[in-house]
Protein backbone atom coordinates (compact mmCIF):
# COMPACT_ATOMS: atom_id res chain seq x y z
CA UNK A 1 0.00 0.00 0.00
CA UNK A 2 1.24 3.37 -1.50
CA UNK A 3 -1.15 5.99 0.48
CA UNK A 4 -3.92 5.32 2.78
CA UNK A 5 -5.92 8.01 4.69
CA UNK A 6 -8.61 7.45 7.52
CA UNK A 7 -10.94 9.70 8.29
CA UNK A 8 -9.97 12.84 7.53
CA UNK A 9 -11.42 16.13 8.32
CA UNK A 10 -11.10 19.72 6.82
CA UNK A 11 -12.88 22.95 7.72
CA UNK A 12 -12.35 26.12 6.64
CA UNK A 13 -14.08 28.79 8.75
CA UNK A 14 -14.96 32.62 6.39
CA UNK A 15 -16.20 34.70 9.34
CA UNK A 16 -18.95 33.32 10.95
CA UNK A 17 -19.70 30.61 7.92
CA UNK A 18 -17.81 27.15 8.61
CA UNK A 19 -17.56 25.33 5.46
CA UNK A 20 -17.11 21.68 6.34
CA UNK A 21 -15.15 20.36 3.33
CA UNK A 22 -13.93 16.96 4.26
CA UNK A 23 -16.14 14.77 7.01
CA UNK A 24 -14.29 11.65 7.32
CA UNK A 25 -12.77 10.68 3.68
CA UNK A 26 -10.60 7.87 3.92
CA UNK A 27 -9.21 5.74 0.89
CA UNK A 28 -6.34 3.01 0.26
CA UNK A 29 -4.27 2.80 -3.01
CA UNK A 30 -2.09 0.22 -3.72
CA UNK A 31 1.61 0.10 -5.28
CA UNK A 32 1.39 0.60 -8.98
CA UNK A 33 -2.84 1.42 -8.71
CA UNK A 34 -4.32 4.26 -10.47
CA UNK A 35 -7.35 5.80 -8.44
CA UNK A 36 -9.62 8.73 -9.73
CA UNK A 37 -10.88 10.77 -7.64
CA UNK A 38 -14.15 12.69 -9.40
CA UNK A 39 -16.92 15.38 -7.38
CA UNK A 40 -18.58 18.31 -8.26
CA UNK A 41 -16.60 21.78 -8.21
CA UNK A 42 -15.89 22.72 -4.64
CA UNK A 43 -16.59 19.09 -2.83
CA UNK A 44 -12.91 19.98 -1.40
CA UNK A 45 -10.80 17.51 -4.52
CA UNK A 46 -8.12 20.32 -4.33
CA UNK A 47 -8.30 20.51 -1.00
CA UNK A 48 -7.57 16.40 -0.21
CA UNK A 49 -4.87 16.40 -2.31
CA UNK A 50 -2.87 18.64 -0.91
CA UNK A 51 -4.02 16.88 2.56
CA UNK A 52 -2.69 13.81 1.28
CA UNK A 53 0.32 15.27 -0.52
CA UNK A 54 1.38 16.39 2.90
CA UNK A 55 0.64 20.21 2.11
CA UNK A 56 -1.59 20.78 4.12
CA UNK A 57 -2.67 19.28 7.33
CA UNK A 58 -6.15 18.23 7.83
CA UNK A 59 -7.80 18.91 10.86
CA UNK A 60 -8.18 15.73 12.06
CA UNK A 61 -7.30 12.02 10.65
CA UNK A 62 -4.15 10.27 9.62
CA UNK A 63 -2.69 9.80 5.73
CA UNK A 64 0.18 7.15 5.22
CA UNK A 65 2.85 7.77 2.73
CA UNK A 66 3.55 3.42 2.77
CA UNK A 67 4.30 2.75 6.82
CA UNK A 68 5.28 6.39 7.41
CA UNK A 69 2.50 8.90 8.82
CA UNK A 70 2.64 12.34 6.94
CA UNK A 71 1.31 14.35 9.87
CA UNK A 72 3.18 12.58 12.71
CA UNK A 73 6.20 13.61 11.60
CA UNK A 74 8.10 16.55 11.57
CA UNK A 75 7.74 19.48 9.00
CA UNK A 76 11.20 18.92 7.58
CA UNK A 77 10.90 15.24 7.28
CA UNK A 78 7.24 15.58 5.24
CA UNK A 79 9.42 18.09 3.03
CA UNK A 80 12.09 15.51 1.86
CA UNK A 81 9.64 12.57 2.00
CA UNK A 82 7.51 14.71 -0.23
CA UNK A 83 10.49 15.21 -2.60
CA UNK A 84 11.92 11.56 -2.74
CA UNK A 85 8.63 9.95 -3.00
CA UNK A 86 5.61 11.81 -4.21
CA UNK A 87 5.48 13.46 -7.98
CA UNK A 88 2.47 16.46 -8.14
CA UNK A 89 1.08 17.85 -11.81
CA UNK A 90 -1.24 20.36 -11.14
CA UNK A 91 -4.00 22.11 -13.26
CA UNK A 92 -1.59 25.24 -13.56
CA UNK A 93 1.80 24.37 -14.95
CA UNK A 94 4.17 25.94 -11.97
CA UNK A 95 7.18 26.03 -13.85
CA UNK A 96 9.59 28.55 -13.07
CA UNK A 97 9.70 30.87 -15.98
CA UNK A 98 13.45 32.26 -15.65
CA UNK A 99 15.03 28.59 -16.05
CA UNK A 100 15.30 26.55 -19.91
CA UNK A 101 12.83 23.16 -19.58
CA UNK A 102 15.71 20.90 -18.48
CA UNK A 103 16.41 23.19 -15.67
CA UNK A 104 12.93 23.12 -14.60
CA UNK A 105 13.09 19.13 -14.65
CA UNK A 106 16.42 18.81 -12.95
CA UNK A 107 15.55 21.23 -10.33
CA UNK A 108 13.26 18.88 -8.94
CA UNK A 109 16.02 15.59 -8.92
CA UNK A 110 18.26 18.62 -6.74
CA UNK A 111 15.38 19.13 -4.18
CA UNK A 112 15.47 15.59 -4.00
CA UNK A 113 19.02 16.08 -2.61
CA UNK A 114 20.89 14.62 -5.59
CA UNK A 115 23.95 16.37 -6.85
CA UNK A 116 24.92 14.17 -9.37
CA UNK A 117 24.84 16.40 -12.02
CA UNK A 118 25.30 14.19 -14.87
CA UNK A 119 22.99 11.51 -13.49
CA UNK A 120 20.26 14.57 -13.38
CA UNK A 121 20.92 15.48 -16.70
CA UNK A 122 20.68 12.04 -18.63
CA UNK A 123 17.71 11.21 -16.92
CA UNK A 124 16.49 15.13 -17.22
CA UNK A 125 16.65 14.30 -21.13
CA UNK A 126 15.29 10.97 -21.17
CA UNK A 127 11.86 12.10 -19.62
CA UNK A 128 11.48 14.95 -22.04
CA UNK A 129 11.79 12.68 -24.71
CA UNK A 130 9.37 10.71 -23.31
CA UNK A 131 7.07 13.34 -23.43
CA UNK A 132 8.16 14.56 -26.69
CA UNK A 133 10.24 17.76 -26.09
CA UNK A 134 14.29 16.44 -27.02
CA UNK A 135 14.14 19.68 -29.16
CA UNK A 136 12.82 22.33 -26.79
CA UNK A 137 14.98 21.67 -23.75
CA UNK A 138 16.60 24.99 -23.91
CA UNK A 139 13.43 27.30 -24.58
CA UNK A 140 12.19 28.69 -21.36
CA UNK A 141 8.29 27.66 -20.14
CA UNK A 142 7.23 30.91 -21.81
CA UNK A 143 8.06 29.97 -25.08
CA UNK A 144 5.82 26.79 -25.46
CA UNK A 145 2.26 25.53 -25.59
CA UNK A 146 0.31 25.23 -22.62
CA UNK A 147 0.43 21.44 -23.62
CA UNK A 148 3.87 21.78 -23.85
CA UNK A 149 4.33 23.56 -20.33
CA UNK A 150 2.19 20.49 -19.09
CA UNK A 151 4.44 18.06 -20.14
CA UNK A 152 7.59 19.96 -18.81
CA UNK A 153 5.56 19.72 -15.52
CA UNK A 154 5.12 15.81 -15.82
CA UNK A 155 8.66 15.25 -16.61
CA UNK A 156 9.57 17.12 -13.91
CA UNK A 157 6.90 15.65 -11.42
CA UNK A 158 8.51 11.94 -12.13
CA UNK A 159 12.16 13.13 -11.87
CA UNK A 160 12.86 11.58 -8.46
CA UNK A 161 11.12 8.28 -9.43
CA UNK A 162 8.18 8.72 -7.21
CA UNK A 163 6.14 5.91 -5.30
CA UNK A 164 2.86 8.05 -5.86
CA UNK A 165 2.15 10.36 -8.81
CA UNK A 166 -0.63 13.13 -7.58
CA UNK A 167 -1.93 15.05 -10.39
CA UNK A 168 -5.15 17.77 -9.80
CA UNK A 169 -7.24 18.58 -13.10
CA UNK A 170 -3.87 18.65 -14.86
CA UNK A 171 -5.92 18.83 -18.12
CA UNK A 172 -8.35 21.59 -16.75
CA UNK A 173 -6.48 24.64 -18.82
CA UNK A 174 -6.54 22.65 -22.26
CA UNK A 175 -8.23 21.86 -24.98
CA UNK A 176 -9.38 18.24 -25.55
CA UNK A 177 -7.06 17.02 -28.32
CA UNK A 178 -3.97 18.32 -26.22
CA UNK A 179 -5.29 17.48 -22.99
CA UNK A 180 -5.88 13.54 -24.14
CA UNK A 181 -2.40 14.07 -25.50
CA UNK A 182 -0.98 15.21 -22.16
CA UNK A 183 -2.62 12.04 -20.33
CA UNK A 184 -1.79 9.43 -22.89
CA UNK A 185 2.30 10.77 -21.60
CA UNK A 186 0.83 10.37 -17.83
CA UNK A 187 -0.80 7.26 -18.35
CA UNK A 188 1.86 5.66 -20.50
CA UNK A 189 5.07 7.16 -17.83
CA UNK A 190 3.25 6.21 -14.71
CA UNK A 191 2.24 2.63 -15.95
CA UNK A 192 5.58 1.63 -17.23
CA UNK A 193 7.49 3.04 -14.50
CA UNK A 194 5.34 1.27 -12.06
CA UNK A 195 4.39 4.56 -10.07
CA UNK A 196 0.54 4.78 -8.61
CA UNK A 197 -1.48 7.18 -9.83
CA UNK A 198 -4.45 9.32 -8.18
CA UNK A 199 -6.03 11.60 -10.34
CA UNK A 200 -8.54 14.24 -10.35
CA UNK A 201 -10.94 14.76 -13.40
CA UNK A 202 -13.93 16.03 -14.01
CA UNK A 203 -14.39 13.83 -16.97
CA UNK A 204 -16.08 10.37 -17.17
CA UNK A 205 -13.92 8.74 -19.94
CA UNK A 206 -10.62 9.78 -18.22
CA UNK A 207 -12.00 8.65 -14.33
CA UNK A 208 -12.56 5.41 -16.71
CA UNK A 209 -9.02 4.82 -18.07
CA UNK A 210 -7.78 4.76 -14.15
CA UNK A 211 -8.40 1.14 -12.28
CA UNK A 212 -10.68 2.55 -9.81
CA UNK A 213 -12.83 6.00 -9.12
CA UNK A 214 -13.92 7.04 -6.44
CA UNK A 215 -16.48 10.09 -5.84
CA UNK A 216 -15.63 12.59 -3.43
CA UNK A 217 -19.47 13.52 -1.95
CA UNK A 218 -20.70 15.42 1.24
CA UNK A 219 -17.51 15.20 2.84
CA UNK A 220 -16.73 11.24 1.92
CA UNK A 221 -14.82 9.48 -0.67
CA UNK A 222 -17.49 6.69 -2.02
CA UNK A 223 -17.50 4.36 -4.60
CA UNK A 224 -18.54 6.17 -8.16
N1 LIG B 1 -8.04 28.36 2.01
C1 LIG B 1 -9.36 28.33 1.94
N2 LIG B 1 -10.11 29.11 2.75
C2 LIG B 1 -11.46 29.07 2.71
N3 LIG B 1 -12.17 28.27 1.89
C3 LIG B 1 -11.48 27.48 1.06
C4 LIG B 1 -10.06 27.46 1.04
N4 LIG B 1 -9.65 26.56 0.11
C5 LIG B 1 -10.78 26.06 -0.42
N5 LIG B 1 -11.88 26.59 0.14
C6 LIG B 1 -13.28 26.25 -0.16
O1 LIG B 1 -13.43 24.86 0.02
C7 LIG B 1 -14.27 24.31 -0.98
C8 LIG B 1 -13.54 23.18 -1.68
O2 LIG B 1 -12.49 23.71 -2.49
P1 LIG B 1 -11.59 22.80 -3.42
O3 LIG B 1 -10.67 23.68 -4.14
O4 LIG B 1 -11.01 21.72 -2.60
O5 LIG B 1 -12.71 22.18 -4.39
P2 LIG B 1 -12.53 21.30 -5.69
O6 LIG B 1 -13.38 20.06 -5.50
O7 LIG B 1 -11.10 21.09 -5.99
O8 LIG B 1 -13.21 22.19 -6.82
P3 LIG B 1 -12.82 22.35 -8.39
O9 LIG B 1 -13.38 21.14 -9.06
O10 LIG B 1 -13.56 23.59 -8.78
O11 LIG B 1 -11.33 22.47 -8.49
C9 LIG B 1 -14.66 25.46 -1.88
O12 LIG B 1 -15.95 25.89 -1.50
C10 LIG B 1 -13.63 26.52 -1.59
O13 LIG B 1 -14.16 27.79 -1.75
MG1 LIG C 1 -9.82 21.67 -7.54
Amino acid sequence: MILRAENVHKTYRLGHTELRILRGAGLAVADRESLAIIGMSGAGKSTLMHILGGLDRPDSGQVWIGDQELYAMRAARRTQLRATQLGFVFQSYHLLPEMDVLENVMLAGMASGSRDHTDLRRRGLALLGAVGLSERQAHRPMELSGGEQQRVALARALMNQPRLVLADEPTGNLDEVTGKHVLDHLFALTRDEGHALVLVTHDKRTAARCDRVLRLEDGLLVEA
